[in-house]
């Protein structure tokens, strides 16, 4: 049985999980598991309503900087503040596949990126420039006490996307994201950083989204994989989860038996299986 777990973000629209579903389904049908999470992922940066590629969020300063990861048993590759590129995720393959590297930042990543022939793509939208701008009067009136403040949470979070799966028996992760609207130009979320909002091995592959900073604090997604089987997956993710409090987050994981996922908020989700 293939599996396939993809997420549209944690504190994000609970209506977005048709559409979730209906990408998720699209994915499943690539030929391996690297293949199928790389789809669902490029769908939703694609989709303007998501927090990745099209539609990411703003930094305070006006820039978009986009993270994106993918990881399989042995390998990995990243970007980290990516600019004017579609689909970050498939730079980050690109990575993992074309360059000697793991990780590429800022303009290093942008010029790796063109010399493949990934051409100019601006990825703002009406929205994300209006957000910045709701972000910049609250900052101006002093309503945004804190980066953790609930309402900012609620209102600008929009967080990661991601998936997971489990095909012909092997695994894949990957995520991406445009980060928070609250942030400083260069800040680094989870998401490219291995262990933290990403980590994939033999017993599976896990996949994170939330407050970056909250879950590079404690490796989330290397600490869900280490677990793997202990006990269920759901009751593993579930404990991991508790240990945030109040704090938005939320994970996707999958393992040679299990499937799990679970958000202390809102999150848009689907599971797809299939038989080949
Ligand atoms: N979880 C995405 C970020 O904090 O950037």
């Amino acid at each position: 049985m293939d599996v396939l777990i993809a997420h549209g973000g944690a504190s994000h629209r609970e209506d977005l999980r048709k559409i979730v579903e209906k990408y998720a389904f699209n994915a499943i049908e690539e030929e391996n598991a690297l293949n199928a999470v790389i789809k669902a992922v490029m769908l939703m940066e694609d989709d303007p309503e998501f927090n990745a590629g099209t539609g990411s969020n703003m930094r305070v300063d006006g820039s978009i900087q986009m993270d994106a990861a993918v990881m399989v048993p042995g390998d990995f590759g990243a970007v980290i503040n990516i600019e004017y590129v579609k689909n970050p995720v498939l730079v980050a393959r690109d990575v993992m596949l074309r360059s000697p590297h793991m990780i590429l930042a800022g303009d290093g990543a942008l010029k790796f990126a063109r010399k493949l022939g990934y051409e100019y793509y601006d990825p703002s939208t009406e929205e994300a420039i209006k957000r910045r701008e709701r972000v910049l009067q609250k900052l101006k009136n002093g309503e945004i006490p804190s980066y953790y403040h609930p309402q900012f949470l609620a209102e600008f979070l929009g967080d990661t996307v991601g998936a997971v799966a489990r095909i012909n028996g092997e695994f894949a992760a990957a995520v991406s994201t445009g980060g928070t609207s609250l942030t400083l130009r260069g800040r680094v979320g989870d998401s490219p950083i291995i262990g933290a909002g990403i980590y994939c091995g033999k017993k599976g592959a896990v996949v994170a989204t939330g407050i970056g900073e909250e879950i590079m604090r404690r490796m989330l997604s290397f600490r869900i994989y280490n677990r793997i089987g202990e006990k269920c997956l759901e009751e593993i993710c579930r404990e991991e989860i508790e240990k945030f409090g109040d704090i938005p987050v939320g994970v996707i994981a999958i393992s040679d038996e299990d499937v799990c996922a679970i958000s202390n908020r809102s999150m848009p989700y689907a599971i797809v299986k299939t038989q080949r």
